[in-house]
Order: structure tokens, then C-alpha cells, then sequence
């Protein structure tokens, strides 16, 4: 396993990048719309891994509701495993609490699934299987 990438949610990602772009110097490479989970998402590679900026297109998008909670700041940290429906498997053997009981399509196609942070200890946990080429 390693670390995907880390969520952060932001009003707009126009705005951050004025940061992690312009400031520290990472690339935005990839920028999508997920309308399933109502986001604009940029990812900006580091190392392994990537940064995903996340801004909200609707009202009732989950991320909305996290910027009125909580602010602006990490909204999750996504993990990323061989074969997400045996990940899920295991962890609902476990008796772990998901949030999705089926991968969903997320940014660049990849399958997503989240797991509720009542079971990670405070930590909304995203695990993602990559769509090998
Ligand atoms: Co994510």
C-alpha cells in the first residue's frame, strides 16, 4: 500500500493553487470534474504521491458541507490497494464502518471507496484502485 494522494478542500482551487503552485512550486497536471461526488478536483503530483485540491460545484456537495463545518484544510487521506473489493471485504469482516459498500468511479477513472471515520479513529480514509494500462 501506499499513499495516493492527500484531499485537501478548498473554497476554490484557483485560489490554492496560488499556493502550491505559484508559491512551492508543484504542477497542477490533471484538472476533472467528479460529478458523481459534485467536486473540481486538481491533482498536483509529489514524490509517489499527489496533492488533490478539491473545490465544491453544488451546494449540497459533501465537500460544501465540510468547508461550513470545518474550513478549509485536509479533508481525507486516500490509500492505495491492489483489489478495492477485497480491501472492503476485509475491512467489513472486520466490522469497519464504510461509507461506500461498492467502488464508485472517482478522478481519473479509478475505482473510490470511502471509509467512515468513526472507524479510523477520526480519519475519513479514501481507498483507491488504480486502472492499470
Ligand atoms: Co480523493
Amino acid at each position: 500500500m501506499k499513499i495516493n494522494h492527500l484531499g485537501i478542500a478548498t473554497k476554490g482551487i484557483d485560489e490554492a493553487l496560488e499556493f502550491w503552485q505559484d508559491a512551492l512550486g508543484l504542477e497542477n497536471v490533471h484538472t476533472e470534474t467528479v460529478e458523481d461526488q459534485k467536486v473540481r478536483v486538481a491533482m498536483l503530483p509529489i514524490g509517489e504521491s499527489r496533492i488533490e485540491l478539491l473545490e465544491p460545484t453544488s451546494d449540497d456537495s459533501p465537500i460544501s458541507k465540510f468547508l461550513e463545518k470545518r474550513g478549509p484544510g485536509i479533508h481525507h487521506i486516500a490509500i492505495e490497494v491492489e483489489d478495492i473489493e477485497a480491501s472492503l471485504n476485509t475491512l467489513k469482516e472486520k466490522g469497519m464502518r464504510l461509507i461506500d459498500e461498492k467502488p464508485r468511479t472517482g478522478a481519473e477513472g479509478c475505482l473510490v471507496a470511502f471509509i467512515h471515520p468513526s472507524s479510523t479513529k477520526g480519519v475519513l480514509l479514501e481507498l483507491v484502485q488504480s486502472v492499470k494500462a
